[in-house]
């Protein structure tokens, strides 16, 4: 087989697998009332995103031999859940823009966003009792504190203004990689992976977290608007803590160090966006973290020497140079 033959055998069966997903996630909900809590949630589930926390989960159990069919209950629940922390999170961050549609809480209103994002997080939790594996709420529910630790973090340090890359690790840790790191631990589980695999493939999945977000922080301040589907320069319009700004703020020095210092004050003002962008790429910001990215997904690709080789594995493989590469 040449090497284009192959790529295009695993890119045709991961577009098949999100295929899948895109037609089994509106369907949970379509026949469910009344409407005024079930039609944000159709809306949200229908709009698209790469459902690469779903693919995961499938993929990996398939690398031990268990077919999609029996999986894909608990690969939904990992996306709706992924949804409801989407729709909550851009009620915190005050963000318009998703997908390249208004927010939930846009759409309609602040109550509705909640309420959708509550019984979207009892639709995941439901879901996943419908596999049968032992374990998975041992990985699960850990993972949901984890993650609203980390969401708790993240709002707590835009008031901060002495934040440390460590201790916007262990933010990041918790509020995006914990998600992808039990979709590949939830996909070993289901798979019956021996337990020193499930450790490697769970620290994987924290070391692609960990990439993904530096990456989503890069990509919030370079990517071409239409493509993002979000504001781009968002982060730095709220004041967020981002891999970005403390970056910049321990990298800066006298004049610059001040006008960067609003970063920890409150945000930029939009029209500052552009040149944020040009003072971090000449102080060699984005180098910097496009580096870090590759670090993590190299590190990553080495716990997952483990899996059994086949067409699975090569799949997520093929997926997680996709997501380094990635433009939204
Ligand atoms: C966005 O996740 C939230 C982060 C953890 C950075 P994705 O980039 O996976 O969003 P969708 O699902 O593809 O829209
Ligand atoms: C992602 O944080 C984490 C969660 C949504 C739980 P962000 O706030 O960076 O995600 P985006 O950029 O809004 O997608
Ligand atoms: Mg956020
Ligand atoms: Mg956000
Ligand atoms: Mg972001």
């Amino acid at each position: 087989m040449t090497m284009s033959s192959s790529a295009d055998t695993v890119a045709d069966h991961i577009d098949a697998l999100r295929a899948r997903i895109d037609e089994a996630l509106p369907a949970l909900v379509a026949d469910r009332e009344p409407a005024v809590l079930y039609d944000p949630v159709q809306y949200v589930l229908e709009g698209g995103g790469k459902r690469i926390r779903p693919i995961v989960l499938l993929l990996v159990a398939e690398t031990y031999g268990t077919a999609p069919a029996t999986t894909l209950p608990a690969a939904l629940a990992a996306e709706v859940f992924h949804n409801f922390t989407l729709v909550h999170d851009d009620i915190m961050d005050e963000a318009d823009e998703r997908r390249g549609r208004p927010t939930v809480h846009k759409r309609w209103d602040v109550n509705t966003a909640i309420l959708a994002g509550d019984i979207m997080m009892g639709l995941s939790y439901e879901l996943l009792g419908e596999v049968e594996a032992d374990g998975l709420y041992d990985v699960y529910h850990p993972m949901v504190e984890q993650l609203c630790a980390g969401q708790a973090l993240d709002a707590s340090f835009e008031d901060e203004d002495d934040v440390s890359v460590e201790a916007y690790l262990e933010m990041i840790d918790g509020k995006t990689a914990a998600l992808l790191s039990a979709a590949f631990e939830l996909g070993a589980t289901i798979g019956g992976a021996p337990p020193s695999d499930r450790e490697h493939v769970r620290t994987a999945g924290m070391l692609v977290g960990r990439a993904f977000q530096i990456q989503d922080d890069l990509l919030d301040l370079t990517a071409d608007g239409d493509d993002w589907g979000k504001a781009v320069g968002g982060d730095l319009v709220v004041g967020k803590k981002t891999y970005l700004t403390l970056r910049a703020l321990e990298r800066a020095e006298g004049a610059e160090y001040d006008w960067f210092a609003r970063l920890a004050d409150g945000g930029l003002p939009p029209e500052d966006v552009s040149e944020a962008r040009d003072r971090m790429a000449r102080l060699g910001i984005f180098d910097e973290a496009r580096d870090v990215v590759q670090r993590y997904s190299d590190e990553a690709r080495t716990h997952l020497a483990v899996l059994p080789d086949g067409e699975a594995a090569g799949a997520l493989h093929w997926l997680i140079d996709e997501m380094e590469a990635r433009s939204h």
